[in-house]
């Protein structure tokens, strides 16, 4: 019970990782909202069913309103907020390709979800966070920015404007006491890649790792709880690398 009386968000948490996550949590004893354009119910009642405390949140984090929502139905339903773990991206729904064939509308659509999304969720919960003691802000990047990663370079550069964000934005909320940090998984088998990346993908990806297996959500829940808990107090503007030793910094 690591996050025992913490409340977390956790954004584009109705499925994939960030369920995983909602779930980790809850049963750290933290109250969670889980939060995302799809339907979150099942998720937050799996976890009241569980003997956790959740609400499940509509959102959509490129809309101002909807975002403010979610933070109203948050403080609503548990008094306070704590922890904010940016996890909604456009990442399933991508297919990868050369960069001169991305349309502009598409850049833009990345940008605006995986980027600007976390920014108008940071903006909104901040007076919340800054209120509660040792309050964490997480958001997730991923190892594609310092692999170079190509025919996805939408998707890498709001990856790496993620960790940028991270390293400025801990600057500026550290003298609020507000940790501020990523966590950058490898390609991980969530249900997005299960069904749209080919097993030579993966195999590929696996055969340069020093721990040579497919790499799974569960793998991230200790960082990610590590992130969120009072343990991580004096640590800010990292990244933590999470991809079973590719990255090796
Ligand atoms: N799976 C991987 O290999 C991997 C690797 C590195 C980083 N990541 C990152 O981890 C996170 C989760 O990955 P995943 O594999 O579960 O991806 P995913 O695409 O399955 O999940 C993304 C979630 O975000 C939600 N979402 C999308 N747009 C939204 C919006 N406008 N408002 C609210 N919610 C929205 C989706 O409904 C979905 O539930 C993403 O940030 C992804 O970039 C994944």
């Amino acid at each position: 019970m690591r996050l025992k009386g913490r409340v977390a968000i956790v954004t584009g948490a109705a499925q994939g990782i960030g369920a995983v996550y909602a779930r980790a949590l809850a049963s750290e004893g933290a109250r969670v909202c889980v939060a995302d354009i799809a339907d979150p119910s099942a998720v937050a009642a799996d976890i009241t069913n569980a003997g956790g405390e959740a609400i499940g949140v509509n959102v959509d984090i490129t809309d101002p309103a909807s975002v403010k929502g979610m933070i109203d139905q948050t403080i609503e339903a548990f008094g306070a907020l704590n922890v904010l773990v940016n996890n909604a991206a456009l990442f399933g729904a991508l297919r990868p390709g050369p960069f001169d064939q991305i349309a502009s509308a598409e850049w833009d659509r990345v940008m605006s979800v995986s980027t600007r999304g976390p920014f108008e969720c940071i903006k909104a919960a901040i007076p919340h966070l800054r209120r509660a003691a040792g309050s964490k802000i997480i958001n997730v990047a991923s190892t594609t920015p310092y692999m170079g990663q190509p025919m996805m370079l939408h998707y890498v550069t709001s990856k790496g404007a993620i960790i940028a964000l991270t390293h400025a934005l801990a600057r500026e909320l550290g003298s609020d006491g507000i940790c501020v940090n990523a966590l950058a998984p490898g390609l991980t088998m969530s249900e997005a890649v299960r069904q749209s990346f080919t097993q030579d993908r993966v195999d590929a990806n696996v055969a340069v790792r020093a721990l040579m297996r497919e790499q799974l959500p569960d793998d991230l829940v200790g960082g990610l709880v590590f992130l969120a808990s009072r343990e991580s107090d004096f640590m800010t503007g990292q990244t933590l690398v999470i991809d079973g030793g590719v990255i090796l910094k």
